[in-house]
This record gives structure tokens, sequence and C-alpha cells, in this order.
């Protein structure tokens, strides 16, 4: 029997096991997620090791406690308690090494993303530039792909390292395993609630590739940037657009921008002719949400305790006060007049959790 089936023993060692393993009861969870929506984890816990990770998952596993995975609730809906433990890896280790030309980051799932960006692009290190000021940590980022400014996580993205929720076991995963989309992966799917990302590997090069198509990010660019002046760039660009959540809570975009037939997309076009649209392949094209919203003008509206930021059509608000159900209410009001508009349903952004 190793470390991970040392809680299975008979007997009540919960007390004694909730110390040692630093175990909190009913934690008040409203400021660890960006939304400020109201919430209680009945236990909680920030394993630091991947032994006190194991050690962790296997006590809930012996307690059949469901297990909710949180890194900085950037992108979570949580509900009003929370039954069983919540888990937030807290892997803070990252490193560098160097193979042929390129250089890999391994990077442990508590460290925070945008901090990882900086630190490699002031070390002159090109590939998620561009990724810069996304909140959250790096153990989430492979989730939903995380992706801004043309460039997607799983562009750099070599292996994910995993452990089990049910047998602690740890093993890798490449890329193509992790089935990466558009703001999707195999995480949302067949992986979800069955592993804890412990750690990513990064492809990072010290050879310029610059990504600057996406808006005026290459206007605002010398002519050769170098990847720190990129990530500014793109830093400047979020702070005008986007709400700091730290002064009005928000999950960045509330809603996916929708892949639409390209068919309906002409028929559209007909009707709204500088309707922004982006082909995407296989008749698909990726229609942009917050433009839909604002053509039915409920760009700066309020709702009660919610509202739609007033820069940024795509990012609901709360402004205090609400709750999931509230956010939920007000959400589905904007897609039913997005949808009796313009024929599209728009879909949540954020993980919806469940108690
Ligand atoms: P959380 O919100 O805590 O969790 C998100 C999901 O990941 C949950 O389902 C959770 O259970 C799961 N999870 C967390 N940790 C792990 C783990 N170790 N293993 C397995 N599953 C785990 N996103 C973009 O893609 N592009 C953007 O440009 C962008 N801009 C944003 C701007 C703002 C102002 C805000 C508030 C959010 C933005 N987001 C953006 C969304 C968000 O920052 C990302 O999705 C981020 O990766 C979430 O990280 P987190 O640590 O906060 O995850
Ligand atoms: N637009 C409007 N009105 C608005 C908002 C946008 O007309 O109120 C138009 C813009 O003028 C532009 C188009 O919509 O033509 C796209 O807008 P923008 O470039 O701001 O990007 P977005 O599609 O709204 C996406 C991501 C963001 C990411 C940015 C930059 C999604 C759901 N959102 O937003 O990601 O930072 O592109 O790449 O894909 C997030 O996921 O939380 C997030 C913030």
């Amino acid at each position: 029997m190793g470390l991970f089936n040392i809680f299975s023993v008979s007997g009540n060692v919960t007390d004694d096991v909730a110390k040692r393993m630093n175990l909190d009861r009913n934690v008040d969870l409203t400021f660890a997620n960006t939304l400020k929506l109201p919430c209680r984890a009945e236990y909680f816990a920030a394993p630091s090791t991947l032994a006190a990770l194991r050690a962790t998952l296997s006590h809930a596993h012996h307690k059949d406690w469901p297990v909710t995975l949180l890194g900085g609730g950037s992108n979570v809906l949580l509900p009003d308690q929370l039954p069983g433990l919540v888990v937030r890896p807290a892997l803070q280790q990252w490193w560098l090494t160097r193979q042929q030309g390129s250089v890999y980051a391994h990077v442990g799932a508590g460290v925070n993303w945008h901090d990882l960006v900086m630190a490699t692009a002031e070390r002159g290190l090109w590939g998620i530039e561009n990724l810069a000021l996304i909140p959250g940590c790096c153990g989430a980022a492979p989730v939903q792909n995380i992706g801004a400014y043309g460039v997607e996580l799983g562009d750099t993205l070599q292996a994910v390292k995993v452990m089990e929720f049910a047998t602690g076991a740890t093993y890798w995963l490449s890329a193509k395993e992790c089935a990466f989309g558009y703001r999707d992966s195999a995480f949302k799917g067949p992986l979800a609630n069955k592993v804890v990302i412990t750690q990513l590997v990064l492809r990072l090069s010290r050879k310029p590739t610059p990504r600057l198509n996406y808006g005026d990010l290459a206007a605002r660019l010398p002519q050769a940037p170098t990847p720190l002046e990129v990530a500014e760039a793109v830093c400047a660009i979020r702070r005008e657009k986007l709400p700091d959540p730290q002064v009005l809570a928000n999950a960045g975009s509330f809603f996916k921008n929708p892949l639409v037939s390209d068919q309906s997309v002409a028929q559209l076009l007909k009707i709204y002719p500088t309707m922004p649209h982006f082909p995407q392949g296989k008749g698909q094209t990726k229609l942009a949400a917050g433009w839909l919203i604002d053509q039915c003008g409920l760009k700066g509206m309020r709702d009660g305790a919610f509202g739609v930021h007033q820069h940024q059509a795509l990012v609901l608000v709360h402004f205090g006060g609400g709750d999931r159900d509230g956010l939920m209410k007000t959400a589905s009001a904007i897609a039913d007049k997005v949808e009796a508009r313009f024929g599209v349903r728009l879909e949540p952004e954020p993980r919806v959790i469940k108690a």
C-alpha cells in the first residue's frame, strides 16, 4: 500500500487528517472568484506538493466527497454552496530547459499565468507574449485553451502532467491528447472531473516570432519589437477595454464567440454588411458576440445586480449583491435578445460549477 492509500484505513481519522492536510471547513469563496458570486465550500485545501495533492484527493475519494478544482476563480460560475472538497493546486515551481534551439518552460499548476508571461518575455523568449494579462493560474490555462490576440495556449503547449482523482496516479498527455479547440479541450469533455492538471510544458523560442495581425496591435509597436514590448502593448489594449476584476467584478468574456455556418453568415451579411466575421474553414465562420450584443443596444445596460460593461459588450459585470441565479437570468435575457435579432444562440464561456 503506497502513500496514496495511507488514509484509506478504517476508523474516524477525519479531524487528525484535516489538520495534517490543512483542510479548512465552511470556507467563504466569495472573494476567490472574480465575479464575486457568493459561495461557501464545505472543505477547502491548497496542497503545494504532489504528495500533498495525492493525499488530499485520496482522502476525498475515501470520504466519497465530490471534488471541485479551483484556480484563480476567473472563469467559474459558482453556486451558493459547494458540498465536498474544493482543491486549489498550489504547485508554485517553474523552470526552463534548453534543447535543440528551443527553450522549454516547465510550470507548476499554481503559478500565476500573467507572471509567467512577463517572466518569459523579460528573458527574451517568444511564444506566450500575446497572452499577457489573462488572469488565473497555469493549471487552468489548458482547460479552455486560453486565447487572445491571435494566439492560443495550444500553439506552444507540448505536454500536460495530470493526476487522476480516483487513483492518485500521474501521467503525461501530449498536446494532441488535450484535443484543443476554440475555448475547448479534453478537460471540458472526457477528462472533466477526472484529473487535476499539475504541470505544463511550453515550447518557447529565442528566434523572433511576433504575431501582430490582431486588431491594432502592430500599429502600437516598433518595427522589430521584443516579446516584452508585445506583452506590454497587449496589456495596454486590454486595460483600455476590459474592466479590472479588482475594481468591477467580472469573468472576462461571458459568452463564447459563436461558430455559425457560412451560409447563415452570408444571409446575415446581406442585412448587416459591416458585421465582423472570421471564416474558420470547414464551412464555419466565427462571429463577434460582443458586436451582436452591442447591436442590440445592450452595451452599458444594468439589470439589478448585473450589467453589460460599457466598453466591451461581451463582458458581464457584477455590481454587488447578486448571485449565480440572478446572473444566469440576466445572461439568458441577453442571449434571447441576440437570438431574436440574429438567429444565433450565445453560450456562456465560464464553467458552471455544479453544486
Ligand atoms: P478557474 O476560473 O479557477 O477555473 C476554470 C476551470 O478550470 C474550472 O472548470 C476549474 O475547475 C478548472 N481548473 C482549475 N484548475 C485546474 C487544474 N489544476 N486542473 C484541472 N482543472 C482545473 N480567457 C481567455 O482565454 N482569454 C482572455 O483573453 C481572457 N481574458 C480574461 C479577462 C478577464 C478580466 C477575466 C476575469 C477572465 C479572462 N479570461 C480569459 C478567462 C480566464 O482568465 C481564463 O479562463 C483562465 O485560464 C482561468 O484561470 P483560473 O485559474 O482563474 O481558473
Ligand atoms: N465589438 C463591438 N462591440 C463591443 C465589443 C466588441 O462591436 O462591445 C466588436 C469589435 O469592434 C471587434 C469584434 O467585436 O470588431 C471583436 O472584439 P474584440 O477584439 O474586443 O474581441 P472579442 O471577440 O470581444 C475575444 C476573446 C477575448 C480576447 C479577445 C482578444 C472570446 C469569447 N473572447 O474577445 O477573451 O481577449 O478576443 O483576442 O473569444 C475571454 O475569453 O474572457 C476574453 C476576454
